[in-house]
């Protein structure tokens, strides 16, 4: 990779962590970070990230064989902590003495960060606001990743710029800190990294990459996306609640909308009790990023997407999206 040596120089203490040449990781996409894109990134000087999303063990242990064969980098593991077999998922990085796992999905449950660092890993987990930052920080994550709205996928009420100004001057002289949501230049980065972040987390800007082997109309729909498009799914009823999940307007969306007002309906009428109800609107997306990106139908599926979508206009190798960003962030350091 050519010098940036401004940026990299930001960048050491992330890159020295990670093991990368630089510390712009992809953030873990589930279906879309597999074993390809992962070692696509990883080998092009990023740092990949094996999504395991709802995955069995026995699908994570061939997952992370098969891209241990196709990269001699270091790349990580995600794990949602609601997953029932959290603990088995676990053992399986162990087993594989992966560096690196990061804890999405809410408070890691007890235990969890303990054996991941009995195992030999580095613990990142991906704190919503400063206090729980302190908390996983003194349970011993060894890093963190603060994720704003403006990202693609399941996300929180606050902005990354907020977030950044909220959490980086208060612990990033001595805490690994990675910023995420809505990073799609170089410019971005150079900004994040002057303010304290030892790195960046990027997921759309990576989605369609040429190794990505999401389904082609997926990717087209990324190309067309403008930041606007991308829209966070809105909760019809208090007694309903709905995680928020930022993704391309599309039928599916609209019929999410329909769905909560039905199921509302059925609640009023007593046809169906408030566990049945709520149990409804979890499985209307279950599956639904799976037949998006993989099935490629992009009118039901979820097309999970970041407000950066705008910024992703065609198709090309992770090599060259990190190269451009690592010669935007130099270009901005060296105007200062
Ligand atoms: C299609 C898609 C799927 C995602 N799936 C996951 C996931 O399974 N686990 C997770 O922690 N984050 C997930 N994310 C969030 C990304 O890891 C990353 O933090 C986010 O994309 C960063 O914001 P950006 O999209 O604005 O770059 C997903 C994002 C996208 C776009």
């Amino acid at each position: 990779m050519a010098a940036y040596p401004r940026t990299q120089a930001l960048m050491a203490r992330g890159s020295a962590f990670l093991g990368s040449d630089t510390a712009i990781l992809c953030g873990a996409m589930s279906w879309v970070s597999e074993r390809n894109l992962v070692s696509a990134i990883s080998n092009a000087g990023g740092f990949g990230v094996i999504a395991c999303g709802a995955m069995t063990p026995e699908l994570l242990d061939a997952e992370i064989t098969a891209t241990t064969a196709l990269t001699d980098k270091p790349f990580g593991v995600n794990l949602i902590t609601m997953h029932p077999m959290l603990f088995d998922l676990l053992a399986v990085c162990a087993r594989h003495k992966v560096g690196h796992v990061v804890l999405a999905g809410g408070i890691p449950p007890k235990g969890s960060i303990e054996a991941l660092k009995e195992g030999g890993a580095k613990v990142i987990c991906i704190p919503p606001t400063l206090a729980l930052a302190k908390k996983y920080l003194r349970s011993g994550a060894d890093a963190l990743v603060i994720e704003g709205m403006e990202a693609g996928g399941h996300i929180g009420p606050v902005s990354t710029s907020v977030l950044a100004q909220e959490i980086l001057p208060a612990i990033a002289a001595d805490t690994l800190v990675f910023v995420a949501g809505g990073i799609g230049r170089g410019e971005a980065i150079a900004g994040y990294l002057e303010m304290g972040a030892a790195g960046v987390q990027l997921g759309t800007r990576f989605a369609a990459a040429t190794e990505s082997i999401a389904h082609p109309a997926f990717k087209k729909a990324f190309f067309r996306g403008n930041a606007r498009d991308a829209v966070a799914s809105v909760q019809v009823d208090p007694r309903l609640p709905v995680i928020p999940v930022r993704a391309l307007k599309n039928k599916g969306t609209e019929e999410f909308t329909a769905k909560q007002v039905e199921v509302a309906k059925l609640l009023d009428a007593g046809t169906v009790d408030m566990g049945e109800a709520q149990l409804q609107i979890e499985h209307f997306w279950a599956g639904a990023l799976r037949r998006a990106v993989i099935d490629g139908d992009v009118e039901n599926g979820s097309l999970m997407a970041g407000q950066s979508v705008g910024m992703v206009t065609k198709e090309e190798p992770v090599a060259e999206i990190i190269g451009q960003l690592m010669a935007e962030a130099e270009a901005a350091l060296a105007r200062r």
